[in-house]
Formats: structure tokens, sequence, C-alpha cells
């Protein structure tokens, strides 16, 4: 499914580690609709994953840049609008940790200095590269940003732990920012917020596979794939969405707006049977 709707358009992603990344499915979904991009990530993740393979497979460059650091932000920035020769269309921001919930720290235990880590890669990034990108002056009029979040940004989900702190304030600076980026740069700023897929970040939240499966059986159209996912983001990215900003829009099947389902229902009836 490509009808070329990025044909021209250049950008930046972040966030993808292996063939299970979001954003790895992204910048497939994004060369196919005709797209150009600069990969990068964390140096750490750069030296374990296997970026080198999606690069060969998209014609890109890489170029490292760990997100909560200013000096490699601007680097990237200054690399890519080089490299270019133009300035930039679009952004994905597909990053997430949470050393809380990698160690297994209960929420009413949390350790404040993994907290804040966790918040300054997940959450505070996005400020970051908002910034260094608005004073770069680095986006094109008409211009798409996207970061990825999560439903437990507005519920409860007990073992997100304080992942939903950082999706909650991440959710909070694309609207913030984007006000700003939309006044004075006509640039649009979203989150998308995705339903639970299975990926390196995905699988460290406890009780995964059930938790994945409970959403599977309350959506209506059934969990979103990453597939799905790039797919929007690819819509996102194109000029078919130029009025749409500072949304928080969910890409979820449907499971936002359902209280309970039929299936859901039937497996408590069929237990206590
Ligand atoms: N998998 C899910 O269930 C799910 C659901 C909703 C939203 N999301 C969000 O989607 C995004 C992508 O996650 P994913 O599921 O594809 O997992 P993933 O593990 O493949 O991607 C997370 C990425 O963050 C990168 N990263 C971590 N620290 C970084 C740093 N300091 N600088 C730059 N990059 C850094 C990692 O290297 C990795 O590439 C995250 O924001 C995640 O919270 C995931």
């Amino acid at each position: 499914m490509s009808y070329k709707i990025l044909n021209g358009k250049k950008g930046i992603i972040f966030g993808a580690l292996d063939e299970m990344s979001i954003a790895w499915k992204t910048a497939q979904a994004v060369k196919e609709a005709g797209g150009d991009f600069v990969l990068t990530n964390a140096p750490v993740a750069l030296r374990m994953g296997k970026i080198d393979e999606l690069a060969k497979e998209t014609s890109s460059q890489i170029f490292a840049a760990d997100a909560t650091n200013l000096d490699d932000l601007n680097k990237l920035v200054e690399y890519t609008l080089n490299h270019f020769n133009s300035k930039i269309d679009f952004v994905l921001h597909s990053i997430g940790m949470s050393i809380n919930v990698r160690k297994g720290r209960h929420y009413t235990d949390l350790n404040y200095d993994w907290m804040s880590k966790g918040s300054d890669v997940s959450a505070v990034s996005f400020h970051k590269l908002m910034q260094t990108l608005y004073k770069n002056d680095a986006m094109n009029k008409w211009g798409s940003i996207i970061a990825l979040s999560y439903i437990a940004a507005q519920r409860i989900f007990p073992n997100y732990n304080d992942m939903a702190d950082n999706k909650a304030l991440l959710e909070s600076i694309a609207r913030s920012f984007g006000y700003f980026f939309g006044k004075s740069k006509q640039v649009r700023v979203n989150t998308i917020s995705q339903s639970p897929t299975i990926t390196t970040a995905g699988k460290g939240v406890k009780g995964f596979n059930e938790f994945l499966s409970f959403s599977d059986k309350l959506s209506p159209l059934g969990n979103a794939t990453s597939e799905d996912c790039a797919n929007y983001i690819v819509m996102m990215f194109s000029d078919y969405t130029k009025k749409v900003t500072l949304q928080n829009l969910f890409n979820d099947g449907g499971y936002s707006s359902v209280g309970v389902s039929q299936e859901i229902l039937d497996l408590i009836k069929d237990r206590k049977e």
C-alpha cells in the first residue's frame, strides 16, 4: 500500500533498534511512500542494534545521537540540514525507557534517580529535540513532528509504572511546544497513542502478554500493529493532515472508547462456571 505521498519530503527518524521497533517499520513505510531520512539512535543502541541493515535497505545515512544530549542533537540537526541541503519536513521521536520498569521496582517504591533518568529519556528529550529544531530554524513550513505515546498517560495501568508519568509529560510537551511551533513556523506537533506492541521496550512491561491479549479482546478492531502505526505516521507526515496539530491521536483499534467488550464478559463468565 503505497501512494508516494511523501515524495520529496526529508526527515529524521529516532528509535529504530531492531526489526520489531515501531521506528523500524516506520522507516520502511516512509521510504515506500517516497520520503528520505537520516536514521538516529543512542550510540550504545547503534553498537548493539542492527540499524546498518535498515540503513542499507532504505538507502539512508545513520547519525548517532543521545536524545538527552543537546550537543548531540545540535550536531544531528546540522548534519541533516547539510546532508539534504534543505530544511526538514518530518521528525519521528520513537524513544522510551524506564529503569524502574526494567529493574522491576514497584510504583510505591521508586528509585528517583532512575525516575528522573527515565523522564529525561522518554519525555524531556522531546522538548530538547524540538527546541534544537526550533532554534536552528530546521523545519520547513507545514512540517510534521510526531512522538509515540500510550494510553497510560490518561488511565491507570498498574504495571506501566513511571512510564505513565513520562507519557503524560510527553503529551503535554507536544501541546505546549506545538503551540509555538504552529504559531511561528507553521509546523504541526502531535503524539500517536499506540496499542501495546511486541517490541524490546514493550516486552519490558510486567505481564505484557496477558495485557496484549486483554487489549486485543477489548478493541473492536483488535490491537493496532507496528505496521498500522507506521502507516498512520506516514499519513501524519503527509500534506493530507496539514491542519492536525496539538492532538493525542489514538491508533488503538478503538480500545480507548470501550468500557467492556462481550469477549471479556464471556471470559469472566466462563471462569465462574
Ligand atoms: N511497544 C509498545 O507496546 C508501545 C505502545 C505505545 C507506545 N510505545 C512507544 O513507542 C516508542 C518506540 O518504542 P518501541 O516499542 O518501538 O520499542 P524499541 O525498544 O524498539 O524503541 C525504543 C527506542 O528508544 C531508543 N532510546 C533509548 N534511550 C535513548 C536515548 N537516550 N537517545 C536516543 N534513543 C534512545 C532505543 O535505543 C530504542 O531504539 C516509545 O516511545 C514507546 O514508549 C510503545
